[in-house]
């Protein structure tokens, strides 16, 4: 493996789990060795797109280096995240008899992965797990770092654990046939790495616009590289987000209401950007960010394809609804502001007034 092919998220500096950014599925079987997986039952979990899509070939690959191999599949979409989809997936490793030695392979997007991984998380206390992503916001964000949970009462991501995969196996080839919106999407999340704490790949993705968006190879690879070390960082620093790893929430208070107010028709990396672009005014508002640089943001967020406002949802219950996130600390809420374009920080004395100006901002009411 090159160097670029490769990388090695460690806790307390062991390693734990290597990602690997590969163009097709074919060296797959080298991770099934590492972990030794022939004796073991294999549950490949996937949605109904990604089982149309990939799961024979990975049937194909996975058979010789496994005692059994079976699939679990569900309806695509968030709506699918529940705890009603892990009871059946429960259901079925029981009957099947998993046990702790067996393995799960998430194949798919975020939702399998977290949904996969929650659980991994949970089934006989924990069993081991892959995170395959399939679309671009689950390569360079959801497979890494061990977040895995479900929606619960339409709350995203209530219930859930910190359960690490044994490995991230990114295939870029996957990319080709997803949703240009979906693809679209992910961009919400690499964007947002770029304002955390890049602002050399901030630079770097506007100038490299028209290849990513063409899906040149060369650029992909580079993006993707750049993007899980940029959470590797973040995650091997802080890996139970007991401080430092909330900058990756940069977008989220808000996204995740609109998300919730939308009842999910928009794409979770499109709401980060709604949500980034209202965290970009609460950060002007204070004097953090100039009006160009948050003209800047939304220009850069458009000219990838993303929505840089959002209508039909009332500002006030917009507001209401990030109490609901889970990103409070002692009744406040813990909010990313951004200093400058690539710096970002945590701050709790965010006002309900701020986060009413940040929405009505993004509702385009001023
Ligand atoms: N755990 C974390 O750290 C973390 C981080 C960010 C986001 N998330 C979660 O990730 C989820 C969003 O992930 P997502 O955007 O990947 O959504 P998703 O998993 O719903 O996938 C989007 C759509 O693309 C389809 N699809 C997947 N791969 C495809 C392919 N290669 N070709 C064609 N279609 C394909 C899916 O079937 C689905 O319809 C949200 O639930 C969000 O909360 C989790
Ligand atoms: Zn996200």
């Amino acid at each position: 493996m090159t160097k670029s092919d490769k990388i090695t998220v460690h806790y307390n500096e062991v390693p734990i789990y290597d990602i690997c950014i590969k163009h097709s599925f074919s060296s797959f079987f080298r991770q099934l060795e590492k972990l030794n997986t022939k004796g073991k039952k294999i549950c490949i979990v996937c949605d109904s797109t990604t089982k149309e899509l990939f799961l024979d070939d990975v049937i194909d690959l996975v058979k010789e280096y496994s005692a059994q191999v079976e699939s679990f599949s569900f309806p695509a979409g968030e709506e699918s995240k529940t705890l009603d989809t892990v009871r059946k997936l429960y259901e079925q490793l029981t009957l099947s008899r998993f046990d702790r030695s067996d393995l799960l392979i998430a194949l798919g997007g975020g939702v399998v992965g977290d949904l996969c991984g929650f659980t991994a998380a949970t089934y006989l206390r924990g069993i081991q797990f892959i995170q395959m992503p399939t679309t671009l916001l689950s390569m360079v964000d959801s497979s890494i770092g061990g977040k895995t949970g479900v929606d619960f009462d339409s709350y995203k991501n209530m219930v859930g654990a910190f359960h690490q995969p044994k490995n991230v196996y990114i295939n870029t080839a996957c990319l080709k046939t997803l949703e240009k919106r979906v693809y679209v999407s992910g961009f919400g999340e690499v964007i947002k790495y770029g304002l955390i704490s890049d602002p050399e790949f901030y630079t770097w993705l506007k100038e490299n616009r028209e290849s990513l968006l063409a899906y040149d190879e060369g650029a992909l690879r580079e993006m993707i590289y750049r993007s899980c070390i940029n959470k590797q960082k973040v995650v091997e620093s802080d890996p139970e987000e007991k401080g430092l790893r909330a900058v990756l929430n940069l977008g989220h208070t808000i996204g995740h209401a609109v998300e919730k107010l939308k009842e999910f028709s928009l794409y979770h990396g499109e709401c980060v950007s709604i949500g980034m672009v209202a965290a970009a005014y609460i950060s002007y508002q204070r004097g953090l960010l100039t009006a160009e640089e948050l003209e800047d943001i939304k220009e850069t967020l458009s000219s990838f394809g993303l929505p840089v406002h959002v209508e039909g949802i009332d500002a006030e219950e917009t507001v209401a609804a990030t109490k609901n996130d889970k990103k409070m600390q002692a009744g406040k809420i813990k909010f990313i502001l951004m200093k400058g374009l690539g710096q970002c920080y945590i701050d709790n004395t965010v006002s309900d007034q701020e986060l009413l100006d940040g929405v009505n901002y993004i509702l385009q009411n001023k």
